[in-house]
């Protein structure tokens, strides 16, 4: 698939209707993720997809600037958010390449189910990290699949080839954590709730 951006547009409507899979550990990222809140708080969150957890945070933060490259995506987020009547969350839609934010612009940059799905990943972390302010928290639950399924680096490409899958890079939670700290963050707190499971973590940017 050339235009990954048509995949997520395909799948939006019934991602919007999918049930969270797996309730207390999201509930848990949520409160984790939290505790890292001001009321002053400038939020970017990348890959947002249709905008559950930008709305969850919307009410305990000054700002949030979601974005995703589907287009339908966004349209259910900004729906969402009319519909709670939210206004301190603006959606758009853009991938996180073309994105373009001033250097320190942002107090928090939220990037779930993404980092996997990146050609190059470390490019977006080098990013996220100019991105953040100084003592700036980025926070991340990345698939691991270099753990536990070696194999999707074989099969992977055979369902991008027929449009069943997105592209999915395959690497471990060594790897992911290595390409973290090796842009300068330090990491503040690591959680995998379970073998096989996205690995969570929150990443501090130097005072
Ligand atoms: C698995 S979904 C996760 C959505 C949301 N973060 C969540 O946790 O429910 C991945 C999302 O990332 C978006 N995405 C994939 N590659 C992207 C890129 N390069 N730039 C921006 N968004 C991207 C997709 O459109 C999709 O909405």
């Amino acid at each position: 698939m050339k235009n990954p951006s048509k995949f997520w547009d395909k799948i939006a409507e019934k991602y919007a209707k999918q049930p969270i899979a797996d309730e207390v550990t999201y509930q848990k990222k949520l409160q984790v993720t939290r505790e890292y809140f001001r009321p002053d708080l400038e939020m970017l969150e990348l890959g947002c997809g249709t905008g559950s957890t930008a709305i969850q945070h919307a009410p305990d933060v000054k700002s949030i600037r979601a974005v995703d490259m589907s287009s339908k995506m966004i349209e259910i987020a900004q729906r969402e958010a009319e519909k709670r009547k939210i206004t301190n969350v603006s959606f758009e839609q853009s991938t996180i390449e073309e994105l373009s934010v001033p250097d320190r612009s942002f107090d928090m940059v939220l990037a779930l189910s993404l980092l996997h799905l990146l050609e190059d990943k470390e490019a977006a972390i080098a990013k996220i990290h100019t991105m953040l302010k100084p003592s700036g928290v980025f926070i991340t639950s990345t698939a691991c699949l270099g753990d536990t399924m070696k194999f999707f680096k074989i099969i992977g490409p055979i369902g991008k080839f027929f449009g069943l899958i997105p592209l999915v890079n395959v690497f471990t939670e060594q790897e992911l954590v290595d390409s973290i700290k090796g842009v300068g963050f330090l990491i503040d707190y690591q959680w995998q709730p379970d073998k096989g499971k996205s690995v969570f973590i929150v990443a501090k940017k130097a005072g």
